[in-house]
C-alpha cells in the first residue's frame, strides 16, 4: 500500500426533501450568490421553484445564470465570471449535473484571478484562491459534487481538459435521491457508466496489497450493477436511486483510491471524444473501457480475472486466467450494452478520421494512465479497439 492523505471535507446532506436546506446552508458562506444550473430540467421538474424559494427564505439573495450544457463551455464561464464581478458576488450555487457543477468551479476560480481562466486549464497557472461553491444534485455520475476537479470544453478547437485542487471541492453537496427520478434512460445509464468507470480507474492499479480498497471498490461496483437495471425499470424506485446516488459520491470522493496509484487512462482518451463529437461522457467511455482493458489485460492478467471472479461471478478457469480476464472484460460490455449504452465508436458516430488528431491531442502532454503507460500509438489502438 502507498503513503496517502485523504481529506474530504464536502458536506453531505442525503435524502428525501433535503434540497429545503439549499437556503440555510448557503447562508452560512454569503448573502449574494450566483445560482447556476443547465437547460431547463429543473425548471421542469419544479426543483428551480424550491430552491429559490429556499434561498429567499433564508435571506440569501441571488442572481442567475443558466444554459449550461453537457460538456460545460468556457465561453458560459467567461460570461459567469463577468457576472460575478459585476455584482460582487461571492459564492457559487451549482444546481444540476457534473457540467453545471464543473462550470461553477470553473467560475469560482476564475473571479479571483486576473487573467485568462483557461491558464489553469492548460497549467499555465496554479489556482490559489477560490470562490466557494455549493450544490445540489440532480444526477448522479460525475462525482463533481465532493471532487476536487473541473472538466471543461473550450469552444475554440474543442479542447476538453481538466483542473484539479482541492481549494474547487463544494462546500455542501445535497443530494437527494427523488430529484434523480426525472432522468430520461439514457442518462441514467450514462451516469452509470461513469460511476463505474471512477471506481474502475482506481480498481485496476499495479500497487500490490490494496485488499481493502480492492474491496470496497468492488462492493461499490456490485451495487451499481444490481440498481442500475432497477432504477431504469422503475425510474422512482427510491431504493435504487439512492443506492446509485451514493455509489456515484462514494465512486469519486478519492476514499476508493486510497494507497494505491489510480490509472485515469480511459478518462482522458474518452474526454477527446465527448470534447470534440459532444456526445455524454458516460456514453464515450462505455465505448472506451472495454477497449482499453482488452489493450491493457495481459500486463497483469490477474488483477482482471480477479475483477471478473469477484464483480461478476465469472467462474475462475486457474488454468488459463486470460480466459477469466477476457470473460469479465465481455460481461462488462454486455452489461452496458443491457443498459442500452453505445460500446463502439460507430455507435457514437465517431469514425476514422479523426482518431490520429485524436490520440495526439490525447498525449500532448505526454503519455497518460498509470496501469501501462500510454503513448500515442497505444491510444491509437485503443481507439482502433472500440470501433
Ligand atoms: O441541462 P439540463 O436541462 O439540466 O439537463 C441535463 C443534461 O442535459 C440532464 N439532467 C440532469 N439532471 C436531470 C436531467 N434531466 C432530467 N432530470 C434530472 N434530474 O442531464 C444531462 C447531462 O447533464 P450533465 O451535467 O452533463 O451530466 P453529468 O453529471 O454526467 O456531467 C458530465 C460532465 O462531467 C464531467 C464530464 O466530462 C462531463 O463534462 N466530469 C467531471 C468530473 C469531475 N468534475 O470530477 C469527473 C468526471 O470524470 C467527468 O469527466
Ligand atoms: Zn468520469
Amino acid at each position: 500500500m502507498e503513503n496517502f492523505v485523504f481529506q474530504n471535507p464536502t458536506k453531505i446532506i442525503f435524502g428525501r426533501d433535503t434540497e429545503g436546506q439549499v437556503g440555510k446552508e448557503t447562508k452560512e458562506y454569503a448573502d449574494r450568490v450566483l445560482l447556476h444550473y443547465g437547460g431547463g430540467s429543473i425548471k421542469k421538474s419544479g426543483l428551480y421553484d424550491r430552491v429559490v424559494a429556499s434561498l429567499q427564505e433564508a435571506g440569501v439573495d441571488f442572481i442567475e445564470l443558466s444554459g449550461v450544457q453537457p460538456n460545460p463551455r468556457l465561453s458560459l464561464i467567461k460570461k459567469g465570471i463577468e457576472l460575478c464581478r459585476q455584482h460582487q458576488i461571492n459564492f457559487i450555487l451549482a444546481v444540476g449535473g457534473g457540467s453545471v457543477i464543473d462550470s461553477a468551479k470553473a467560475i469560482a476560480v476564475g473571479v479571483p484571478y486576473a487573467g485568462d481562466v483557461w491558464d489553469f486549464f492548460e497549467r499555465k497557472a496554479t489556482i490559489r484562491e477560490a470562490l466557494p461553491v455549493g450544490v445540489v444534485l440532480t444526477i448522479p455520475a460525475a462525482g463533481s459534487e465532493t471532487s476536487p476537479a473541473s472538466v471543461v470544453t473550450n469552444d475554440d478547437g474543442a479542447w476538453k481538459r481538466d483542473i484539479g485542487s482541492d481549494l474547487i471541492r463544494p462546500k455542501f453537496a445535497i443530494l437527494n435521491p427523488e430529484l434523480t427520478y426525472t432522468l430520461p434512460a439514457y442518462q441514467t445509464a450514462c451516469g452509470v457508466a461513469d460511476i463505474m468507470a471512477h471506481i474502475m480507474e482506481r480498481y485496476f492499479t499495479r500497487t500490490r496489497n490494496t485488499d481493502l480498497t480492492d474491496r470496497l471498490c468492488e462492493a461499490t461496483l456490485r451495487t451499481v450493477i444490481k440498481y442500475a437495471p432497477l432504477a431504469l425499470a422503475n425510474p422512482t424506485d427510491y431504493s435504487a436511486r439512492a443506492e446509485i446516488m451514493w455509489a456515484g459520491t462514494v465512486a469519486h470522493n478519492d476514499l476508493l483510491g486510497t494507497g494505491r496509484i489510480e490509472d485515469w487512462g480511459s478518462h482522458m482518451i474518452e474526454h477527446e471524444i465527448s470534447g470534440i463529437y459532444d456526445v455524454p461522457h458516460g456514453a464515450g467511455l462505455a465505448v472506451v473501457f472495454p477497449a482499453w482493458m482488452r489493450y491493457v489485460y495481459h500486463e497483469d492478467v490477474n488483477v482482471f480475472a480477479r475483477f471478473a471472479a469477484r464483480v461478476w461471478d465469472v467462474e475462475p478457469d486457474f488454468d488459463h486466467p486470460e480466459k477469466t480476464a477476457l470473460a469479465g472484460i465481455e460481461r462488462l460490455k454486455e452489461f452496458f450494452r443491457s443498459l442500452g449504452l453505445p460500446v463502439t465508436l460507430g455507435e457514437l458516430k465517431v469514425g476514422d478520421d479523426r482518431l490520429e488528431e485524436m490520440a495526439a491531442k490525447c498525449t500532448a502532454r505526454g503519455p497518460v494512465g498509470n496501469f501501462k503507460k500510454l503513448y500515442k500509438e497505444d491510444v491509437y489502438a485503443i481507439y482502433q479497439l472500440a470501433r
